[in-house]
């Protein structure tokens, strides 16, 4: 018995050795992702300084959800802290103390939301350039615009950081990453941007973070790597299982802007973000309808 326990003592402590050495590797991996250096392209962006594009530039913060992270203020928040995945602490954006406004040159703004890069080089976590990657130059010229002129606010937070548990994730999941300027190709001649219009090609540049919840082809179905706590996205084509064959254009309109279906379905804005999406004007609302109505018909939860 005793020669047994003895034996079942190795045997503990050799797999805690193990396991030790591997979450060792584990950190020292991710945290040289954390620190590389990127080389990005320099694009040159004008920020314009009239109240018209300031305004639109808020707008744009807001439907594009800007401000859903970064607070009403710019002021920043801690917006998760889920020990699966991190502290997504997002930063403060504004002149004031904590914050980088005071620091930042209009090519600093534009690596960071364009590439997820600091003015370091190296990459912001968890925020999602990969979208805002596609902003057109006049776009990002207005969003920058709007952040230059909102007033200081004081708000000095730590950075956001991953969990050892979200570190193993990343590092034995190769299609997880929480540094989305992984997924960037950085050295590549930007996309054009489609024309503003009531186009499926302009309701498709509008609705790029619709995908990351309800698939790549709006068919819906389980997130990937989200808390397993979260809601099933709808199907949002207009294929088997989805409610729209059944919506008009100003039902969908109306659901978006008001968070209740025509079936008087309440969205919970903590996981369907229509609380960011309202801010579209109609004919925003209208082009991401024709989209949705344009995109193949699929059965529900084929993403
Ligand atoms: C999912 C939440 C989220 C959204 C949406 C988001 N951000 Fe962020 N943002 C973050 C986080 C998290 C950071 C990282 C802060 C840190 O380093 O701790 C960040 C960092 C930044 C930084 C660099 C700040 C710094 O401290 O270096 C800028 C600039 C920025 N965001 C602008 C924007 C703009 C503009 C948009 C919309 C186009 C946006 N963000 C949307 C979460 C978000
Ligand atoms: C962060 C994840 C997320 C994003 C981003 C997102 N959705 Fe959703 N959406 C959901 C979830 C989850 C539901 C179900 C909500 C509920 O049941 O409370 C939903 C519900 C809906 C519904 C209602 C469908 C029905 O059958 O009742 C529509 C329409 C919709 N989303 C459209 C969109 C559009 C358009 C976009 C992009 C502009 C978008 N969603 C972006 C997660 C998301």
């Amino acid at each position: 018995m005793k020669k047994l326990l003895k034996w079942a003592g190795i045997l503990f402590a050799v797999l805690a050795t193990a396991v030790l050495i591997a979450l060792t590797v584990v950190y020292f991996q991710t945290e040289s992702r954390f620190s590389h250096v990127y080389e990005t392209q320099k694009d040159i962006v004008t920020i314009p300084k009239d109240a018209e594009s300031i305004e639109y530039g808020k707008r744009i913060f807001q439907y594009r959800g800007c401000e859903a992270c970064h607070g009403g203020k710019l002021e920043g928040k801690v917006y998760l802290d889920n020990p699966a995945i991190g502290k997504v602490i997002s930063g403060n954006l504004t002149k004031g103390l904590g914050g980088i406004g005071k620091v930042m040159s209009d090519a600093d703004w534009v690596r960071c939301i364009r590439y997820g890069i600091r003015p370091d080089g190296t990459p912001i976590l968890f925020m999602p350039s990969t979208e805002f990657y596609f902003l057109s130059d006049k776009d990002l010229g207005d969003v920058i615009a709007y952040i230059q002129s909102v007033p200081a606010k004081n708000n000095e937070m730590p950075r956001s950081s991953v969990s050892m548990i979200g570190r193993v994730v990343m590092t034995i999941i190769p299609a997880i990453t929480f540094i989305p300027s992984e997924l960037i190709p950085m050295n590549a001649v930007h996309p054009v941007a489609p024309e503003i219009g009531i186009t499926p090609s302009y309701g498709e540049y509008l609705a790029l973070s619709c995908k990351v919840c309800h698939g790549l082809n709006l068919s819906g179905g389980v997130i990937p790597g989200f808390p397993a706590d979260w809601p099933p996205a709808p199907n949002i084509t207009f294929g088997g299982g989805s409610a729209l064959p059944t919506w008009s254009e100003r039902d969908f309109i109306n659901t978006i802007r008001t968070g209740k279906t025509p079936l008087k379905k309440e969205l919970r804005v903590q996981y369907m973000p229509w609380g960011s999406y309202k801010f579209m004007s109609d004919d925003e609302l209208k082009a991401v309808w024709i989209f949705l109505e344009s995109t193949p018909k699929l059965e529900y939860g084929n993403r």
